[in-house]
């Protein structure tokens, strides 16, 4: 009998659901939050009360999508953290109340872990994934690292962010800027246009693998208050090279750590995942290193970079062919370290 996974993720502001058959994605049904872009941030009270009002109806469409039944379902998996504690308590109720009444087991998934493996969501059966060993990069809007990924359960962070993540050099600088939030795709489409040598900005020198991107925050506020104090319309006439600069400078930083680890442990298979992931600039620098590298790279498609429940049911998949059940007094971690 084939094994369905039901996935549910609501750690930030999206609320998803997927279905899963044998490891192929039948449905990935979401709905984001738009209300958090009148506070050019995610505000956790807002987000768990749609988290409520979006669940079920969320799970109702994936399923629909899926032509499945809930009696259809082996197994719920959901993310277990890190995130905003009331929005994941949504999630991780439903799913206890979905599987307890369906009598089936219950997955947890760490959301870093879903990033990770993001590349391995196929929607067809000969959809090309990774092969261990491989180095995978999650750059989002919470987290930055590199980690070593021996097989399913078996990684290692090689590196991490000392400050902010990618996502939040990105959202800030453009919340500088005046730009709305989430800054990423802003920055992204305005960088098209722009020139990225245009502004020096400092990059930081950090020792080995870790990552830091507060000082370039710092230099970015530096450059636009030193040039809106000689020109007050100096960020509007601008704001396409400052884009440029603003994401070379962040694809800079990336990429340089991330050959550096290739170099350090010898692996060539590299997969991306996370917010920024998405980010074209960075996929078409990687696709250029990639071939002068002669690496494989595994880039995830658009639609599973940000947050979404096709990568927590296919981790959740993985589990389930391990029998890795959780017990139902299993409560949401705001912080999580281990996979
Ligand atoms: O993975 P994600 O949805 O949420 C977290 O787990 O954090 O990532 C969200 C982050 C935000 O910081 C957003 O600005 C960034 O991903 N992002 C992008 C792009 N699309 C989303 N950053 C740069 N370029 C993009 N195209
Ligand atoms: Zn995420």
């Amino acid at each position: 009998m084939s094994v369905r996974i039901l996935s549910i993720e609501s750690s930030c502001d999206d609320t998803s659901a997927a279905v899963l058959s044998d490891g192929i994605l039948l449905s990935n049904a979401m709905a984001g939050q738009e209300i958090h872009e009148k506070y050019g941030g995610v505000v956790p009270e807002l987000a768990s009360r749609s988290h409520q009002q979006n669940i079920v109806p969320v799970v109702d469409v994936a399923l629909k999508e899926a032509n499945l039944k809930p009696k259809d379902i082996s197994a719920v998996a959901f993310t277990l953290g890190p995130g905003l504690l009331g929005s994941l308590l949504v999630g991780v109720s439903f799913a206890k109340a979905f599987a307890l009444a369906m009598n089936i087991p219950i997955i947890t998934v760490n959301h870093l872990q879903g990033h990770v493996f993001s590349t391995f969501i196929r929607e067809k059966a000969d959809d090309r994934v990774p092969e261990f060993p491989f180095l995978s990069m999650t750059v989002s809007g919470g987290h930055t690292q590199i980690v070593l990924v021996r097989d399913y359960f078996d990684t290692e962070i090689l590196g991490a962010t000392i400050d902010d993540a990618a996502g939040e050099a990105f959202d800030k600088s453009a919340k500088l800027m005046g730009l709305g939030y989430p800054g990423g795709p802003v920055i992204d489409e305005l960088a098209k246009d722009g020139n990225p040598d245009a502004f020096h900005l400092n990059l930081p020198k950090i020792q080995g693998l870790n990552f830091s991107f507060s000082g370039l925050k710092t230099s970015f506020l530096y450059l636009l208050r030193d040039e809106i104090k000689k020109d007050p319309d100096f960020v509007n006439k601008r704001k396409a090279d400052l884009a440029a600069s603003l994401q070379k400078a962040i694809i800079d930083i990336l990429v340089a750590k991330l050959r550096r680890a290739s170099r350090e442990t010898g692996i060539k298979n590299i997969a991306l995942g996370g917010g920024v992931s998405a980010n074209s600039g960075l996929r078409s620098r990687l696709q250029k290193i990639a071939q002068k590298d002669r690496w494989n790279l595994f880039l995830p498609k658009k639609k599973f970079t940000t947050d979404n429940a096709a990568m927590i049911g296919i981790v959740g998949y993985f589990k389930y062919l391990k029998k890795d059940f959780a017990s139902f007094d299993v409560v949401p971690k705001a912080r999580l370290n281990d996979y």
